[in-house]
């Protein structure tokens, strides 16, 4: 396994449309062990992209069961691969914060839906469906956005207030 390098804002490639998966064979399987490894070393690593490593096919994870205090209201599924996935039902609004591996140096309120239906391929190509809730369906929703080119500054409703810097990262020399 390896680790792959995260593509980091503004990188024009962030911003590309990503294609479904044709193929389920033994290069997916080992390129989504390596997704997963890089998602498990970044700091908050709670759901990635494959596009965020460059590869632009229609792959995420989320597992928010790493989480150190998971945020009430959420349903937790443990490691979710989800290959080829369709949001097919969204309820509720809610806003909330979201960080990415990709705008390390900030965080941002989004408002996404707290309630939300899918499908997605697992690895082998088989289809399920999934229900999730609270912060759970934001990191999906979060992640399904970049495999259209959409990160979460896309859906700030204002930069000027709903934006973050991250205090974690600070550089030493920053006060
Ligand atoms: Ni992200």
């Amino acid at each position: 396994m390896a680790l792959l390098d995260i593509l980091t804002y503004p990188d024009p490639r962030l911003k590309q449309v990503s294609q479904p998966v044709q193929v389920f064979d033994d290069a997916l399987r080992a390129f989504v062990a390596d997704l997963e490894e890089t998602m498990r070393a970044g700091p908050g690593g709670v759901g990635i992209a494959a596009p965020q490593v460059g590869r632009f096919e229609r792959i995420v994870i989320v597992d928010i069961s790493a989480m150190r205090k998971l945020p009430k209201g959420s349903s937790n599924s443990g490691r979710l691969l989800l290959i080829n996935p369709e949001i097919t039902e969204w309820e509720g609004m809610v806003m909330g914060r979201e960080g990415c591996m990709s705008v390390p140096d900030y965080t941002g309120n989004v408002i996404r839906a707290e309630k939300i239906s899918f499908t997605a391929c697992d690895e082998f190509g088989a289809s399920r469906e999934y229900c999730c809730e609270g912060f759970e369906a934001r990191a999906v929703q979060h992640e399904v956005d970049h495999l259209d080119g959409m990160l979460f500054l896309d859906r700030l409703v204002s930069r000027r207030s709903d934006l973050f810097r991250r205090k974690v990262y600070k550089k030493k020399d920053e006060k």
